[in-house]
């Protein structure tokens, strides 16, 4: 099964080696941005997916690898929500996460789920210009971008049949989502293209057909995300339909 170009593939016996899998990542990630620049810069996915990695991030064994006070959290996407509620992505990486480190509050970009979609989005892309100072049209150039993988393909919430997977020019965008008639607000393919690193986090075996029409090169929201590396980290189960 070919993988989509220039993308690869690692597998991981379970949940857990995938997170700790994960964890080494973000770790590896961190390190090299802050020789190179003295900050780091990471995107969050929602769902629950990450939330083994997020526990991890925050326990005795990690929590010391990160200078926290040097990263820098955005995420790339949000539930319209207030950041309290169990369905706030903010909320649950705040509760398996960002609660238990030191890290400044100014650190923390969350998308202000509780503002009307649009407000939420040109908040968040103007955060993003503001944070990275960046030029019209120019996506931030994230260090890592952590993504999930739906089992309809979708990512972010750039969900199959959306207008948001058309936009082209905005970095962060409302997008209703029809079959969980709800607004979503989300980053936009652009805004993730110039991201250094990239890395698809896949567990369960509900996921594993979308991976392999992903690796088949059907036209998926996930199958469009590009950016300069793009890793697929998935569980045995993700993995199953799709060779190493
Ligand atoms: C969200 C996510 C979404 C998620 C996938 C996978 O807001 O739900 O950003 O894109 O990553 O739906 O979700 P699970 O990890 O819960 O399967």
């Amino acid at each position: 099964m070919a993988r989509p170009s220039g993308q690869s593939l690692k597998i991981f016996q379970d949940k857990d080696s995938l997170a700790r899998g994960a964890a080494l990542l973000f770790i590896e990630s961190f390190e090299e941005a802050v020789r190179e620049k003295g900050f780091f810069s990471v995107v969050l996915s929602g769902g629950a997916t990450p939330l083994r990695l997020y526990e991890l991030l925050a326990s005795k064994e990690y929590r010391s690898a990160v200078q926290w006070g040097l990263a820098h959290f955005f995420w790339g996407d949000e539930r319209c929500v207030p950041p309290d509620s169990p369905e706030s992505n903010f909320n649950a990486a705040n509760q398996s996460l960002l609660s238990k480190i030191e890290i400044p509050p100014e650190n923390i970009h969350r998308i202000k789920g509780e503002l009307p979609p649009m407000a939420a989005a040109k908040s968040a892309e103007d955060e993003l210009v503001s944070f990275f100072h960046l030029g019209a049209g120019v996506p931030p150039p994230f260090d890592l971008v952590l993504l999930g993988l739906g089992s309809d393909g979708h990512t972010l919430s750039l969900f199959p049949g959306t207008q948001g997977l058309e936009e082209k020019e905005r970095l962060v965008i409302p997008n209703h989502v029809p079959k969980l008639d709800a607004w979503r607000v989300t980053l936009t393919f652009s805004a993730i293209e110039k991201a250094k690193k990239t890395v698809f986090l896949v567990s369960g075996e509900e996921k594993a057909a979308a991976m392999k029409e992903v690796f088949e090169g059907k036209d998926l929201p996930a199958a469009r995300v590009r950016a300069k590396e793009v890793l697929w980290l998935a569980d045995s189960e993700a993995a199953v339909l799709v060779s190493d």
